[in-house]
């Protein structure tokens, strides 16, 4: 049985307004120097369960931490650098660890061409963190995420320390995409608007349910809100012009969903369901390890995967489409860690 999500309103509610949690949490965040880290560090600044706020990139998070760390908000902020085992040192202790290192795409591209430079980054980080703080929960940003958070489980289990529950790759700028479009097609507040967006995270692994939405579509409604809802990074690519992809509603998405795993794992707050890419058994039995849907959050992470509910038959196709295209990618993932031992 399908559960509902909550609202996007009370999870943009709680990026900003949180409830305290009781512990205070170190959040490390990776790329904190670049168009996502920069802004997801901004916004994770304003966040009162963050006691220490580590922010590591390979250039000038010096200068990006004596800047965020004015911010008259009780967090403490210290920016590191590769010199002096800075990632190590970013690294002990964290209890959430966002990792958004790496290239973005430019426009003609698709997030699988990013395979060859971010996969090596991403290997690099996750080993680092499967040595520094195992039992942190890690969120992947880097794409292609459908590549890169397989690739951090071989990392994490090539180190002996893999735990399923604390691996995630954020989805959630699609379900904020998801609801921001229908709303405009629709009318209403899309705070009031919730889209359970399943599969990846590129092109035809994305798969919006919008028959779950209480809504009616027509057929060329479907079309062309499935189709945006898909492919809405690329109007960012083309607007951007080269100068990267999202990275202002990306930050948005990512400070979200870090501070749900913050109130469900430090703060043991019950209840809070995120959209997420986890290892899943949704598809295992077709081969498919990895699936997002929407996920419980619990004291250890992932607490209860819910199961996709009730498919139009145009939904059907849609995640049919998408299933071969994520098992390509969670191989090529999978291979890349396998090549390199
Ligand atoms: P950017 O180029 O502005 O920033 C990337 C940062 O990573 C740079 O500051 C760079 O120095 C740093 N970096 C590179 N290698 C590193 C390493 N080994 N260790 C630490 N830092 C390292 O790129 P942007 O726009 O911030 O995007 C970052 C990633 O996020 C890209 O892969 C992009 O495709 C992805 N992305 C994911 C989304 C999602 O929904 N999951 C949405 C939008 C972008």
């Amino acid at each position: 049985m399908f559960v509902t999500t909550r609202s996007i309103a009370s999870t943009a509610k709680r990026a900003f307004s949180t409830s305290a949690v009781s512990n205070a949490a170190k959040v490390a965040v990776l790329g904190a120097a670049g168009g996502i880290g920069q802004s997801l560090s901004l916004l994770l600044k304003q966040n009162p369960n963050i006691s220490d706020l580590a922010l590591y990139d390979i250039v000038n998070t010096p200068g990006v931490a004596a800047d965020i760390s004015h911010i008259n908000t009780n967090s403490k902020v210290t920016g590191y650098v590769p010199e002096n085992n800075g990632l190590a040192k970013a690294l002990e202790g964290s209890n959430v660890v966002v990792i958004p290192a790496g290239v973005p795409r430019k426009p003609g591209m698709t997030r699988d061409d990013l395979f060859n430079t971010n996969a090596s980054i991403v290997q690099g980080l996750a080993d680092a963190c499967a040595q520094y703080c195992p039992t942190a929960h890690i969120l992947i940003i880097s794409n292609p995420v459908n590549s890169t958070v397989p690739i951090v489980a071989e990392t994490f289990k090539a180190r002996g320390v893999y735990d399923p529950k604390r691996l995630f790759g954020v989805t959630s700028l699609d379900v904020v995409r998801a609801s921001r479009f229908v709303s405009e097609v629709k009318g209403g507040d899309p705070k009031d608007i919730h889209i359970t967006v399943v599969g990846g995270h590129s092109g035809v692994t994305i798969v919006p349910l919008l028959s779950q939405s209480g809504k009616s579509f027509t057929q060329e409604e479907l079309d062309a809100l499935t189709h945006r809802i898909q492919f809405g990074g690329d109007e960012v690519v083309k607007a951007k012009d080269g100068k990267g992809s999202a990275t202002l509603s990306m930050a948005f998405a990512g400070a979200r969903f870090a501070n749900s795993v913050l109130e469900a794992t430090v703060g043991g707050k019950r209840g809070i369901v995120e959209p997420t890419f986890v290892e899943s058994p949704v598809f295992a039995d077709q081969g498919v390890e990895f699936f997002a849907t929407n996920v419980e959050l619990g004291a250890n992470g992932v607490e209860k995967i819910h199961p996709l509910g009730k498919l139009s038959a145009y939904e059907e196709k849609l995640v049919e489409a998408a299933l071969p295209e994520l098992k390509k990618n969670i191989a090529k993932g999978k291979s890349f860690v396998a090549s390199k031992q």
